[in-house]
C-alpha cells in the first residue's frame, strides 16, 4: 500500500481529485467505484470545480457505487442515491444511465446483489473504487466478519455503525438496520483503490490498516493483500497534530 501523507481534510480533498481526474483523462471510459459517507464530499466538489472550470469529461464513464440502504428509495435524502445526485452525479455531464446504486427497495435483495455483480462483470470490472473506512475497519458496509471471499451481499448494519451514520438522518432510530453492499471480494477485484482516510476518529481505525494483521475482523486489513491501493490520510488521522 502506498500512503501520502497531507496535512488537512483539504488537501486530503484536492489530492484525490487530482488523482480520479487523472484516470478519467487517461481513460475516458472509465469505470470508477464510488463512496458515500463524510470523507468523500469534499473530493467530490472538487470534481465538480474542475469539471465546471476544465471541462473534464465524465459522459463515457460508468459509476459503481459500494452500497444503499435497504428500505430507502432514490428520492429519501437518507439514501445513498440521493447523496450521490446531490453531492456529485447532478453537477456533472454524466449520463443517468450510465450511474448505479445497488437498489435499497426491491422486492428481492438477493436477485438485486446478483444482479448488481453481474453488472459490474459485464461491465469489465471496476478500474479505480474510491474508499473510506469505518472505525470498525469496515469497507463498504462490510462489517467486521464478513468473508473475505463475500461478494454483492445483503447485511445487517453493526449497532456502531448505525450510531456513526445517524448524523445524516433526523434521529438514531431512522437509519435503516440493513443495506446491500458489494463484497470484500468485489472490491479486491477492481484494479485500482484509492482509500480516504480523515480525521481523529480514525485514527485507531487507520493504524490498524497500515500496521495491523490481516483479519476478516478487521475488514480493511485485506487491502494490505491488493497491489494497486493508495491511502491518503490526513495529520489528524495520522495522529501528527
Ligand atoms: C458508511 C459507508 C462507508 C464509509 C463509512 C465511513 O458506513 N457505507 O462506505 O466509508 O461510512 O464514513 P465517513 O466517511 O462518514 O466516516
Amino acid at each position: 500500500m502506498k500512503l501520502i501523507e497531507v496535512r488537512s481534510y483539504e488537501e486530503l480533498s484536492r489530492v484525490a481529485a487530482d488523482c480520479i481526474i487523472d484516470r478519467v483523462k487517461s481513460n475516458p471510459a472509465i469505470k470508477l467505484g464510488l463512496a458515500t459517507g463524510g470523507t468523500p464530499v469534499g473530493t467530490y466538489r472538487n470534481l465538480i470545480l474542475d469539471h465546471e472550470a476544465n471541462g473534464t469529461a465524465y459522459r463515457q464513464a460508468t459509476t459503481f457505487n459500494l452500497d444503499e440502504y435497504v428500505g430507502l428509495d432514490p428520492s429519501n435524502p437518507g439514501s445513498y442515491r440521493y447523496f450521490m445526485q446531490e453531492r456529485l452525479f447532478h453537477w456533472i455531464d454524466i449520463p443517468a444511465g450510465q450511474t448505479h446504486v445497488p437498489s435499497g427497495v426491491c422486492s428481492d435483495p438477493e436477485r438485486e446483489c446478483e444482479a448488481y455483480e453481474d453488472l459490474i462483470r459485464k461491465a469489465g470490472g471496476i478500474d479505480l473504487q474510491l474508499l473510506g473506512i469505518g472505525g470498525n475497519g469496515h469497507i463498504g458496509f462490510n462489517e467486521p466478519g464478513t468473508s473475505f471471499h463475500s461478494l454483492t451481499h445483503l447485511v445487517e448494519l453493526d449497532p456502531s455503525t448505525r450510531e456513526a451514520n445517524a448524523r445524516f438522518f433526523s434521529s438514531r432510530e431512522e437509519v435503516p438496520t440493513h443495506a446491500i453492499t458489494m463484497g470484500i471480494r468485489t472490491i479486491m477485484d477492481s484494479r485500482e483503490i484509492l482509500l480516504l482516510v480523515s480525521g481523529e476518529g480514525k485514527r485507531q481505525a487507520l493504524k490498524q490498516l497500515l500496521n495491523g494483521p490481516v483479519t476478516e475482523e478487521f475488514p480493511a486489513s485485506i487491502l494490505q493483500r491488493h497491489p494497486h491501493v493508495t491511502v491518503i490520510a490526513d495529520s489528524a488521522a495520522l495522529g501528527r497534530q
